[in-house]
């Protein structure tokens, strides 16, 4: 029925939303790959998108169930690697393996365990300048950091890591050039979009914060993007 003139519509009719009750909430944030260090010395490696940065802080999701938060309560040491758009292959081979062995019963149906995870996923270890897990060769950027702060979620199935950016690397080809500044035109990271891959589109604006110039983007011939 049509509304009367001057009459405020009902929630109903405004309303194009549909209360929905989603499996997930991953509504797209970047993947990092986190290396950390086993008990045995060796090393190891896990994607996850609930990453963000606060400053030097990053603060971290991971399911408690997980070796990589049982490596970071045990030898505090990481490096958070932020793949490019292009690496989604390797990083969805790491996503059915877990470091922990036995696998525990709280993991995803065929999830097993995997003692070398980079040569799993076909990525290169090189070594990290001031902690002891590897970075991952082919990630543009390269955060080695330390776990300050551990602990559980409010659900009890994860926990917050506070851990802060010791060094920075940075593919030479991401950084604006004689600036400590990554560029916006070249960097791209790899989005988790409600559990399929994407890269960003093109540059929609900029903040009034910004510290680089608009700059056209090389993205067909920038491997690192
Ligand atoms: C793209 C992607 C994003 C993920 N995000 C998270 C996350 O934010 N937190 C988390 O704990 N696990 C996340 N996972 C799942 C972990 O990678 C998975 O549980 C893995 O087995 C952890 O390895 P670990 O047990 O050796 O630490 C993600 C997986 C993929 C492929």
């Amino acid at each position: 029925m049509d509304n009367e003139p001057g009459c405020v519509p009902s929630a109903e009719q405004v309303d194009t939303h549909r209360a929905i009750e989603p499996s997930i909430l991953y509504f797209g944030t970047p993947v990092v790959l986190l290396s950390t260090e086993n008990p045995d010395g060796s090393f190891n490696l896990a994607p996850i998108s609930s990453a963000w940065a606060l400053g030097k802080v990053i603060v971290l999701g991971l399911g408690g169930d997980g070796q990589t938060a049982d490596n970071l309560r045990d030898r505090p040491e990481l490096v958070i690697n932020l793949p490019s758009p292009e690496l989604w292959p390797q990083v969805e081979r790491l996503a059915s393996l877990t470091g922990r062995h036995p696998v525990p019963p709280t993991k995803p149906h065929g999830c097993r365990f995997e003692q070398d995870k980079f040569t799993a996923a076909g990525l290169r270890a090189e070594p990290s300048h001031v902690v002891g897990p590897p970075r991952v060769a082919e990630c543009p950027l390269q955060l080695e950091a330390r776990a300050q702060r551990i602990r559980p979620d409010i659900s009890g199935a994860f926990v917050i890591v506070e851990s802060v950016t010791r060094k920075v690397h940075a593919d030479s080809r991401i950084v604006v050039p004689g600036t400590q500044h990554v560029d916006p035109a070249e960097w791209s990271p790899l989005i988790y979009n409600f559990r399929h891959y994407f890269g960003l589109g093109a540059e929609l604006g900029r903040s009034y914060r910004t510290q680089t110039p608009r700059r056209p983007t090389s993205s067909n011939t920038n491997p690192a993007r």
